[in-house]
């Protein structure tokens, strides 16, 4: 068995095509039902980082035109957490792949200067053995929600979007935010830290609270072939943002959006922004995104009034998802034990 770190602007055609195979025989395994991978832009998506940032890839095979598995490892500029994502092939699992792979893995974040690892696990798959085999343990726990294009009620989302409480206006930007709103906005994301907000921890993305870096965020997701997609809500008052919704829509998945930060500043709550915003978005992806089947969202279950929201809008909880985490040192003593 050989791992060999690659550099995904190099991959060749063949070699994306692998990755992506793999990542499409690891989702009919372990997700049936979940959408399919393709690989327009998955080049883009594993090379493409936020500035400071750095990811490593790493592929396990016998024969070179056969991936067995894989493995990224990313971590965020100032953050010392690697963020590691492993699959292997449904039918060489047992193998020890996804232990060599993380073994490599391992070594890479210590290189990259992480003191910590973790990874996003569904509870419903195989990868929870894995990673309590090697000793990670939970840090959080998310339910994963689903709103399904065809039970939509759009009736209800019209009505819900028009309903704008007064001194406020709703405002639609594709892509990014005009930098005349950047500021205000990157004060509404701080209050993400506030205990009742939702959490959303995605490797792409990183909760910004400083305006200048939000341009960046917003182009290395557009580079990463990802189109965000953010409703505000303005107060007329004072011509700033006071609340926000994102959703991202990747060409490698596009018919499964991902909605990302909701956040409504504390003095605006309770005027049904966070309702009247998401309920306006869905509206403008109904337009802009027309071949959607289905919005996934991740929440605490402590997040009461996002969920509230969530399930008024039609969002169904569906499976719970883990973020596992491990202490570097923790994690290769493991992995030498097992040896
Ligand atoms: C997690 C995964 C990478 C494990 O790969 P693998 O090649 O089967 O792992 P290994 O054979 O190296 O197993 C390593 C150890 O974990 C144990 N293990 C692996 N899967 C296990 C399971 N489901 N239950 C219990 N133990 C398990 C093995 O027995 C082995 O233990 P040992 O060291 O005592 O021999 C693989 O199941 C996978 O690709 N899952 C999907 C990945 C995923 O969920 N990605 C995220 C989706 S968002």
């Amino acid at each position: 068995m050989r791992v060999e770190e690659l550099n995904a602007a190099q991959m060749s055609t063949d070699d994306i095509e692998q990755w992506c195979d793999v990542l499409n025989a690891m989702t009919d395994s372990d997700m049936p039902g979940e959408p399919q991978w393709n690989s327009h832009r998955l080049r883009d998506y594993l090379s493409q980082t936020l500035p400071g940032s750095q990811r490593k890839l790493l592929v396990a095979y016998e024969d070179r035109g056969h991936f067995l598995g894989h493995s990224v490892i990313t971590r965020l500029s100032d953050d010392p957490v690697g963020i590691v994502e492993i699959a292997t092939r449904p039918e060489v699992r047992g193998q020890g792949i996804g232990k060599l792979l993380l073994r490599h893995t391992a070594d890479s974040a210590e290189a990259m200067g992480c003191d910590t690892v973790c990874a996003e696990v569904i509870a419903t798959t195989p990868a929870v053995g894995f990673y309590d085999r090697l000793g990670f343990e939970i840090a959080e726990l998310e339910h994963r929600h689903l709103l399904r294009w065809d039970n939509i009620d759009w009736e209800f989302m019209e009505t819900a979007a028009k309903r704008v409480a007064a001194d406020y206006e709703l405002r639609y930007f594709p892509g990014s935010v005009p930098a005349s709103y950047a500021d205000s906005y990157a004060d509404v994301k701080a209050h993400l830290h506030s205990p009742e907000a939702p959490i959303v921890w995605l490797p792409e993305w990183r909760p910004s609270a400083e305006a200048n870096q939000l341009a960046t965020a917003f182009d290395t997701l557009r580079k990463r072939g990802m189109r965000p997609h953010i409703m505000v809500a303005i107060n007329e008052r004072t011509d700033e943002v006071v609340g926000l919704t994102e959703v991202v829509v990747s060409n490698q998945r596009p018919t499964r959006a991902d909605q990302y930060d909701t956040v409504v500043a504390s003095g605006h709550r309770s005027y049904g922004l966070a309702m009247t915003m998401k309920a306006a978005l869905l509206l403008e992806l109904r337009q802009r995104e027309p071949q959607l089947h289905d919005v996934q969202t991740w929440t605490s279950p402590d997040a009461q009034d996002v969920n509230w929201v969530n399930a008024q809008l039609g969002f169904v909880h569906d499976v719970n998802w883990y973020d596992y985490e491990i202490p570097l040192h923790t994690l290769k003593k493991s992995l030498n034990d097992g040896t």
